[in-house]
């Protein structure tokens, strides 16, 4: 009753029991055995830790800033996320064909919205850029051998369920319904998809000495830092930039800008009536501690009593 949502199920994956949308039992085989290229760029994320934005970083990084194709081509278009058909089951997609039956040019992208994403990147002549949320266990286990860049970002569980909140009160396949209260009640009892999120972080962090992957928190990157990390970042994926181009770089990935970017914001998705149009935008608030409007006093006890457990037996720090 707190989903309005067609939502398609969800399943339990494993000894470590990660949340995955149903589909993710056909596609599992398929993304563990994904067959990897030394130059493929990969950006691994628990769900709303600024993973879109770490994208469009590292899209410009690898591809000479250029910003015209960014504003042209979609970033989902650019920057394939692997597991992306997992979550539209049959019945979902009948539904969006017959809502978008009126507009060919929609209904022919709802057409291929299940096209398995690793298939095609499997057949890209192009060099490949690859968003996951899935945890590096249920990645192809040479990943960190392969040559390939890994960027994992990785962001406080406060400010990543408050931001979930909304996002799945938005996407019309879960249409969550009530308060946050609620949502934080599914989301710290690991009832949510993409949970665990500990196991999630802490399969990343114990991959933050590998050479080819990049551990950076969502936090650092944020306000006061941004520079840093663009520069950390460039520096990981081997590429230089003059100072000027770098400022440019800077003032297009701050937060003011980057909410008015309709190649990031999932303008088409909100054609096609995925996401329900009147919650909070993708690119929502973009703030450190924003969980702080959220956060009772008594959600907040049993948040930092979660977070302290969780945190026994490993050295992973939250930036202040
Ligand atoms: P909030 O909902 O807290 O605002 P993801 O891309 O992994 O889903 O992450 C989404 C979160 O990253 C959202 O957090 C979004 O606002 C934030 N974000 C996106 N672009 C950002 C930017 N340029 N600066 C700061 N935060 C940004």
């Amino acid at each position: 009753k707190d989903f309005s949502g067609e939502r398609t199920g969800f399943v339990e994956v494993g000894p470590k029991k990660w949340v995955f949308p149903s589909g993710y039992t056909k596609a599992a085989q398929s993304i563990y055995n994904f067959k990897l290229r030394s130059d493929d760029v990969f950006v691994a994320t628990f769900p709303r830790s600024g993973t879109t934005w770490t994208q469009e970083m590292v899209w410009l990084l690898c591809n000479n800033l250029d910003f015209q194709t960014a504003a042209k081509v979609p970033l989902n278009d650019r920057f394939k996320f692997l597991e992306f058909s997992c979550f539209i089951h049959e019945k979902v997609k009948e539904e969006f064909l017959k809502e978008n039956m009126a507009n060919p040019e929609y209904y022919k992208i709802v057409q291929s919205i299940d096209n398995p994403r690793w298939e095609t990147l499997t057949k890209s002549p192009e060099r490949r850029f690859i968003k996951t949320h899935l945890p590096f266990s249920l990645l192809p286990p040479s990943l960190p051998q392969a040559g390939c860049k890994i960027i994992y970002v990785a962001r406080n569980p406060k400010d990543v369920a408050v931001s979930f909140y909304h996002w799945n009160r938005s996407i019309r396949t879960q249409g969550f319904l009530g308060d946050f209260r609620k949502y934080w009640s599914y989301f710290h009892r690991n009832l949510q998809p993409w949970t665990p999120y500990w196991e999630h972080l802490k399969e990343g962090w114990n991959m933050r000495h590998e050479e080819n992957i990049l551990f950076i928190f969502y936090e650092n990157m944020n306000k006061v830092n941004l520079r840093q990390s663009i520069e950390k970042i460039a520096a990981f994926l081997g590429r230089s930039y003059s100072v000027e181009e770098l400022d440019q770089l800077e003032s297009y990935l701050q937060f003011d800008n980057f909410k008015n970017n309709k190649s990031v914001n999932l303008d088409l998705i909100k054609k096609l009536g995925i996401i329900l149009k009147d919650e909070e935008p993708f690119v929502r608030k973009g703030k450190n501690g924003g969980w702080k409007d959220y956060f009772d006093n008594d959600i907040d006890a049993e948040a930092n009593e979660w977070i302290e457990k969780n945190l026994i037996g490993t050295d992973l720090r939250f930036p202040a």
